[in-house]
């Protein structure tokens, strides 16, 4: 039997997980993309492009606010690629509403999406490292909202606080296990997350469409919006043979927005 790998991403049907799905299959990994069964189509395209690059990819439809699907996904991703290194807790949701307006409902939905999904992903991911006696990876979707809290983003900043802090106790969890768990926290991505967020400012602040994007973008020190390949660099690094010895870090991946 050969001695692939295999990364599972979740929300890799689009955007950052799509980036990260491809970064991580240039690395030499096979890939499971969990999504939203309405995501197939676009994953399936993403599946051709893995499989481009020479490796395997499959699609798994997944809802990862229920641990019941993220479990299942991480158990098809091991059986039908035959391995399981690297788990990316990718998949997430923004809110935009003044925390005066925020409801219970949302408060519950981008809890559910944005925080208990990377529970269940690193309860589901160590599980199966253990049984497999390897010494898997697990990274996962933090944001510049996890360092500092964003006005009219206050649930999303909320639930990306609650990333970073399960990173820490994780990592340290796990690590008699040799397993590491890290995240990324990207800035200002062009994907359909922000085409949402700047629609809503919009609404809320009147400003024209694009406008409150072009002035987010506009305070970057490097000065140019962010890709998805930049943040899937660093993923591919804590995925990768020169990040062994870290564990437990939340890394800033914004062209230069806030400064730890
Ligand atoms: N875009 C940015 O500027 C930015 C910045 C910082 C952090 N992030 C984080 O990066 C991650 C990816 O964001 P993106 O910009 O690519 O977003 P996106 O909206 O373009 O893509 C998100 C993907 O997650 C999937 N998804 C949503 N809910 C899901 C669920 N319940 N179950 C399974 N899949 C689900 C969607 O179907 C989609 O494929 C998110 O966690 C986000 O919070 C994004």
């Amino acid at each position: 039997m050969s001695e692939n790998k295999v990364a599972l991403v979740t929300g890799a049907g689009q955007g950052i997980g799509r980036g990260i799905a491809l970064k991580l299959a240039s690395d030499g990994f096979d890939i499971a993309i969990a999504d939203l069964p309405a995501q197939e189509s676009k994953a399936t395209d993403v599946i051709a492009e893995i499989e481009a690059l020479g490796r395997r990819a499959i699609f798994v439809g997944a809802d990862v606010s229920k641990k019941d699907d993220v479990v299942e996904a991480v158990g098809r991703a091991a059986a039908e690629l035959g391995s399981f290194d690297v788990m990316v807790n990718n998949a997430g949701i923004a809110q935009v509403k003044p925390i005066e307006e925020v409801t219970e409902e949302e408060l519950d939905t981008i809890f559910r999406i944005n925080v208990n999904s990377v529970v269940w992903g690193i309860q589901a991911a160590a599980a199966k490292f253990t049984e497999l006696g390897k010494k898997g990876r697990i990274i996962s979707a933090a944001s510049i909202a996890s360092v500092k809290g964003f006005p009219i983003l206050g649930a999303y900043s909320a639930s990306k606080f609650a990333v970073r802090g399960l990173t820490h106790v994780a990592s340290q969890e796990l690590a008699p296990k040799g397993i590491t768990v890290n995240a990324y926290a990207p800035g200002i991505v062009g994907t359909g997350m922000w085409d949402e967020i700047d629609k809503r400012l919009s609404e809320i602040n009147g400003k024209p469409i694009g406008e409150n994007l072009k002035e987010n973008v506009e305070s970057i020190s490097l000065g140019r919006i962010e890709t998805p390949e930049d943040v899937a660099g660093v993923v591919s690094f804590f995925a990768g043979p020169n990040a062994e010895y870290v564990t437990g870090q939340t890394l800033l991946v914004d062209g230069g927005m806030l400064y730890s």
